[in-house]
């Protein structure tokens, strides 16, 4: 079975391709595009006590190779959402630290779904009655379920940091 590494360099930020213009965040969008997720959020409510223990994992392998595919369509999806309404480039941002937490939160969007991309791909080729393997999978997979979470986190955070801002902004 191929081994992802889990690389920091993947949520480095990137360069604004806009010149003057600034990455922030419609936060309204934002937060509905999260509070919509409930077919995410089900998804990974399968998933996660299905990985909690090898022995579970092993006896629901052929149901956690159709859920592992449905979450890597399920996050492409979000990801879109999000990159399609929840961020945005402005030419005034009040804050350009919201800017830069901004482009830094929007690209580990890619690094995370190669990521849940790479685990979708792969679980089908774990044999399921070697413990070995199905440990080295949950262990990957807890990975990635940390890290989105942290992602999801820092959006959060983002969005009501955004919104103070434009609070302070109408003052
Ligand atoms: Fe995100």
């Amino acid at each position: 079975m191929k081994q992802f590494e889990i690389s920091p360099e993947g949520g480095a930020a990137t360069q604004s391709k806009t010149g003057t213009r600034r990455l922030t965040v419609n936060a309204a969008f934002l937060k509905d595009i999260k509070d919509d997720s409930q077919d995410l959020k089900m998804l990974l409510d399968q998933i996660i006590p299905l990985t909690c223990h090898q022995q579970t994992a092993a006896n629901h392998w052929p149901e956690l190779i159709a859920l592992m595919s449905e979450l890597r369509d399920q996050l492409a999806l979000h990801f879109s959402l999000e990159e399609a309404y929840g961020y945005f480039d402005d030419a005034v941002v009040s804050s350009p630290q919201l800017s830069v937490t901004a482009e830094v939160l929007r690209s580990e969007h890619p690094f995370l779904f190669a990521v849940i991309r790479d685990l979708a791909d792969q679980v089908s080729e774990v044999c399921s009655d070697r413990p070995e393997q199905v440990n080295l999978f949950i262990q990957q997979f807890d990975s990635f379920r940390r890290m989105f979470e942290k992602h999801e986190e820092n959006e959060l955070e983002l969005i009501l940091e955004s919104l103070d801002d434009d609070l302070g902004a109408g003052d």
